[in-house]
C-alpha cells in the first residue's frame, strides 16, 4: 500500500533550496547537497512540489497529475471588480439544461480550492433528478418551523413557502460539504465566478442548507458523510432576468493602523 508523502529524486535535486524556502511546515532542508524531509509527516500542500525547476519533488499518493504553467494568468482587476459588482443573486431561471461540460468545470473549481490546512473536505451532491424530491422535504421542514419563526419575525411572515420555495425551478442544485464550513463556503465563491464565466446565474440557498443540516432525512436522503455538514448550496441555471444596473451598497467601514 502506498503512503501519501513527499518523494525527492536526489538523482534530479540541484540543492537550491526553493522548495524549503515555501514549505509551511519548514519540513524540507538541504543535507549533502540534496533536499531531504526533516519529518514523515506534513500537511501535503505540494507547494515543494509546484516551485522545483528539476521536476525533482513527487507527492506520492496525494490525488491527481500535476499541471504545467505554460502562462501567466492575470486577469484584469477592473473585469473582476465588474463580475463582482454586476452578479446578483438569480432566482428566475430559463427551462434550459446546463451542458455536463460545463457543470464539471464548476465542480473543478470547487475542487481545486484551497482548504484551511491542506485539508481537501470539501465534496459535492449535483441534484439533479432528484432534485424536486429533496426539496419537497426541505419544504416540509420549513412549513413545520415557520409558525414559530413568524412569531419572532416580521420578514418571515411576509414570505410565503411555495412548493419551489428553495431552488425556483433551476436546473441544477449543488450541495456543498465539509468539515469545516469555511472551506466549503470558499469552494462555493469560486464555483459561483466559473458559473457566471459560462453565463449561468446563482442563487446561495442558505435556507435549504439550514434545512440540509437540521433535518435527519434530508440528511439521510442525499448522504451527508459522518463528520462532514452541508457548507452552502448554489442554485445553478441561465437567468430568466436581466439587471441593468448594480445595486446599492453601504459605504466602505475600514480603519487603516
Ligand atoms: C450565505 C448566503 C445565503 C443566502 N441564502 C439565500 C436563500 O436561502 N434564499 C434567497 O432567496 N437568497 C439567499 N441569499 C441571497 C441574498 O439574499 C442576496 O445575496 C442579497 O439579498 C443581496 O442581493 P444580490 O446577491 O443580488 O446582490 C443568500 C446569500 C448569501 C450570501
Amino acid at each position: 500500500m502506498t503512503r501519501k508523502r513527499v518523494m525527492i529524486n536526489t538523482e534530479k535535486c540541484i540543492g537550491c533550496g526553493m522548495c524549503g524556502n515555501v514549505c509551511v511546515a519548514h519540513n524540507l532542508e538541504i543535507r549533502n547537497k540534496k533536499a531531504a524531509t526533516i519529518m514523515d509527516s506534513c500537511i501535503l500542500c505540494g507547494q515543494c512540489s509546484a516551485v522545483c525547476p528539476q521536476k525533482a519533488i513527487l507527492m506520492i499518493d496525494c490525488g491527481d497529475g500535476q499541471v504545467e504553467k505554460t502562462e501567466e494568468n492575470r486577469l484584469n482587476p477592473n473585469d473582476v471588480l465588474n463580475t463582482i459588482r454586476f452578479r446578483r443573486s438569480i432566482r428566475n431561471f430559463k427551462e434550459t439544461e446546463i451542458s455536463k461540460d460545463i457543470i464539471e468545470q464548476i465542480l473543478e473549481a470547487g475542487r481545486l480550492t484551497h482548504t484551511a490546512k491542506n485539508m481537501q473536505d470539501v465534496s459535492f451532491i449535483v441534484l439533479d433528478k432528484e432534485k424536486k424530491r429533496i426539496e419537497t422535504m426541505a419544504v416540509k421542514v420549513f412549513r413545520t418551523v415557520k409558525p414559530i419563526v413568524d412569531l419572532f419575525s416580521p420578514l418571515a411572515r411576509n414570505n410565503k413557502i411555495n412548493d419551489s420555495f428553495f431552488f425556483f425551478n433551476a436546473p441544477i442544485v449543488i450541495v456543498i460539504m465539509a468539515k469545516d464550513k469555511t472551506n466549503g463556503i470558499l469552494a462555493a465563491q469560486n464555483m459561483e465566478y466559473v458559473a457566471e464565466a459560462n453565463g449561468l446565474g446563482v442563487l446561495y440557498s442558505g435556507f435549504f442548507t439550514m434545512a440540509a443540516n437540521a433535518s435527519r432525512k434530508i440528511k439521510k436522503a442525499i448522504s451527508i458523510p459522518k463528520g462532514k455538514k452541508a457548507a452552502m448550496t448554489l442554485v445553478l441555471g441561465y437567468p430568466n432576468v436581466n439587471f441593468l444596473r448594480s445595486t446599492p451598497h453601504k459605504k466602505l467601514n475600514v480603519r487603516y493602523m
